[in-house]
């Protein structure tokens, strides 16, 4: 049973990722969906997997362990009639081919980027993958909280040529991308806290929230990039 806190978390998130609507429709459009499968490894709730099937003869397959994120996928693709399931197992797990196959910000479920390039070349010859790398110097706090196995965008893109991918379009989330998926990704939270504020809950939502804010502006903003690839072999 899901209860409203889970719900409420990602409630304002359209995905999980920082990515505009402009961008994400550019994305869909050099990814070219037209029909067969598009995978979708790590898909969270689904919602950039709904919108690459949404007008094409293409069925969608999302993929990812988070059941309150698969739920909420398959309720929309319900609403909308979208032809998308969403299966709960880890990505690394799934075995099949695909005529596109998407991966945002969950190469880590591969065991990092260049594992997550080798094992989804053999899923498919057209990629949408979009990965974190540093977009300027990290401090030693930001290798704390963010790991260290992130790339450069230049160590990206060697990561791809080295796992026999050619690069076909190319692009980076801007600073308002990322502000505007921090915002949501903590406003859902503040909303039920002002909603709860005596939720046994509460007390740690709040050290959550001053937390990310924290650390976002000081420690990773301008710092991490997101980037898209658009990847062909
Ligand atoms: C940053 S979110 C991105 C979600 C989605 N791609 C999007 O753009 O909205 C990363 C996702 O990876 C999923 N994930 C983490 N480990 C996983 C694994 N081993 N197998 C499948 N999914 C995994 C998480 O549950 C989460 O939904």
């Amino acid at each position: 049973m899901v209860d409203d806190y889970a719900l409420a978390r990602r409630a304002n998130m359209r995905w999980n990722t920082p990515l505009d609507e402009q961008h994400a429709d550019l994305l869909l459009r050099r990814l070219d969906v037209r029909e067969g499968t598009i995978v979708d490894l790590g898909c969270g709730w689904g919602e950039l997997l709904i919108r690459a099937v949404d007008g094409t003869a293409a069925r969608g397959i999302g993929v990812d362990v988070d059941e309150v994120a698969l739920d909420r996928g398959r309720r929309a693709a319900t609403e909308r009639g979208a032809e998308v399931e969403f299966v709960e197992q880890a990505a690394a797990e799934w075995r099949g081919k695909a005529e596109r196959a998407m991966c945002i910000g969950a190469s880590h479920a591969f065991g990092g980027t260049k594992p997550a390039l080798e094992a989804l070349a053999a899923t498919t010859d057209r990629l949408l993958f979009g990965d974190g790398y540093w977009a300027a110097e990290p401090t030693e706090a930001a290798r704390e909280i963010l790991g260290d196995d992130i790339l450069t965008l230049p160590g990206l893109l060697e990561a791809c040529r080295e796992t026999g991918w050619r690069v076909r379009h190319l692009s980076t989330a801007d600073q308002r991308e990322w502000d505007d998926f921090e915002s949501t990704s903590w406003s859902g939270r503040l909303e039920w806290l002002l909603s709860h504020p005596e939720d046994p809950r509460a007390a740690e939502t709040r050290e959550w929230l001053d937390q990310r804010e924290r650390e976002y502006v000081s420690v990773y903003r301008g710092v991490l990039g997101l980037g898209y690839l658009v990847l062909v072999r």
